[in-house]
């Protein structure tokens, strides 16, 4: 009886196997199932994936990344654990998972304050899905690949590296961005004005670089921006009129980038703004701009803008402002 019984469930073993096979084609890296197989609930992550992940370490010079193990899975090499006595190192590798059949997808690379010296990984235009990529805090060299115009990045940190040359004018085909950092590297060149495509962005800082030339009129393009930093540059000509259009600035920083004066008069319209800093302007000189409209400002500083005349009354209504 018993042998009778044992050739069908041998096929019928054979045919799930045959059925798993179907549902899981060209197999990337995977959860190993369960013990006993009872439930195959694999967090797949597909091979060109898997692929651009090793170039991607190749190229930034990422040694410690274990390809034995899924980098969904949170194993410690792809997702390490938080150490208060390293606050600003970070190394955590995010899959979104949600997609149809249990397809994962990489979200978003964090790879903070790990002495990377090697550069921005062209492949990163390999991973179709990813959202954050941040590399702040190590020692790569070398430019802004052109490949990331296919990616669909919202955010990019780059802060304090090693990093040169001008911003690719294809990084304005990446019209998902939301946040732009390269504060702290060696960039220079002009601002291409391909980046007034970028009209999801909000934030950008370029602080602490060698920027030239001057702003692009496509900037005005920008309505979203909330906060703007271009401190210690080297651009050129004067703060645009444009600036008036950027009407959900919430802080706007210009201290020692170049451009010159004077404070325009639109500026008066930007009445979001908490935070306004702008100091050593060349150039001509500025009347003390009129604020009464920015409520909610809390920080002003005009600091060697060769500022003349009167301070307008209407610095009173100001009730927020703790720091002038
Ligand atoms: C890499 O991951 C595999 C699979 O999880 C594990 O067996 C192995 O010990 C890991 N290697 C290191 C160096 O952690
Ligand atoms: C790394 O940053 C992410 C996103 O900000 C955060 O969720 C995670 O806890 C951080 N990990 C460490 C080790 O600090
Ligand atoms: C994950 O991807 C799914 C499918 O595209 C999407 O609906 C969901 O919002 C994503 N989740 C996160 C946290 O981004
Ligand atoms: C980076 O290098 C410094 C100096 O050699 C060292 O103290 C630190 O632990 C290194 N950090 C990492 C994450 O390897
Ligand atoms: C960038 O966008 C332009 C049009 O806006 C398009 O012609 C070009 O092919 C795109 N480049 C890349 C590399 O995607
Ligand atoms: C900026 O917007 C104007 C119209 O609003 C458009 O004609 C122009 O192409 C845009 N420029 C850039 C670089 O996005
Ligand atoms: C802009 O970026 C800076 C630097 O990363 C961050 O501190 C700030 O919270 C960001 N602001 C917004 C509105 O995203
Ligand atoms: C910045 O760029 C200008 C023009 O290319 C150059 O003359 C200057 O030396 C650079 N400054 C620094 C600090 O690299
Ligand atoms: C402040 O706003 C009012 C109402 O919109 C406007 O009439 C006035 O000109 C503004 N003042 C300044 C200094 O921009
Ligand atoms: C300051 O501005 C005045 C004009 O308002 C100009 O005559 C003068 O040269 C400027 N001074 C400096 C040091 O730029």
């Amino acid at each position: 009886m018993a042998a009778v019984l044992a050739i069908p469930n041998t096929l019928l073993a054979l045919f799930i196997i045959f059925l798993t096979l179907i549902y899981f084609p060209a197999t990337g890296v995977e959860a190993q199932p369960e013990a006993g197989g009872a439930e195959i609930q694999a967090r797949h992550l597909p091979n060109g994936e898997v692929d651009a992940l090793r170039q991607i370490a190749k190229q930034l010079g990422k040694n410690d990344w274990n390809f034995s193990a899924n980098p969904c899975d949170g194993d410690p090499s792809w997702r390490t654990a938080i150490d208060p006595e390293r606050p600003l190192f970070n190394n955590s590798l995010t899959c979104n998972c949600s997609f149809p059949n249990g397809e994962c997808h990489v979200d978003s690379i964090i790879l903070k304050g790990q002495n990377l010296s090697g550069v921005l990984p062209p492949d990163l235009g390999k991973l179709p899905y990813i959202k954050t990529f941040d590399l702040s805090r190590n020692y790569l060299s070398g430019t802004i690949p052109r490949e990331w115009a296919s990616t669909q990045l919202e955010y990019l940190y780059v802060t304090a590296n090693r990093l040169s040359g001008p911003i690719p004018k294809e990084l304005g085909n990446v019209t998902t961005l939301k946040r732009l950092i390269l504060e702290a590297n060696w960039f220079s060149g002009a601002l291409p004005s391909e980046l007034g495509y970028l009209i999801n962005i909000e934030n950008i800082t370029l602080n602490s670089n060698n920027f030239t030339g001057e702003l692009p009129m496509s900037l005005a393009n920008l309505t979203k921006l909330t906060e703007l930093r271009i401190s210690s540059n080297s651009f050129m000509g004067k703060i645009p009129d444009f600036i008036e259009n950027w009407r959900q600035l919430d802080k706007l920083e210009i201290q020692a980038s170049g451009l010159e004066g004077p404070i325009p008069t639109s500026i008066s319209s930007l009445d979001k703004l908490s935070e306004l800093r702008i100091s050593d302007l060349n150039g001509a000189g500025s009347v003390f701009p009129l604020i009464g409209n920015m409520t909610g400002l809390k920080k002003l500083m005009l600091r060697n803008c060769n500022i003349s005349g009167q301070i307008p009354q209407d610095i009173a209504v100001l009730t927020n402002l703790n720091t002038l």
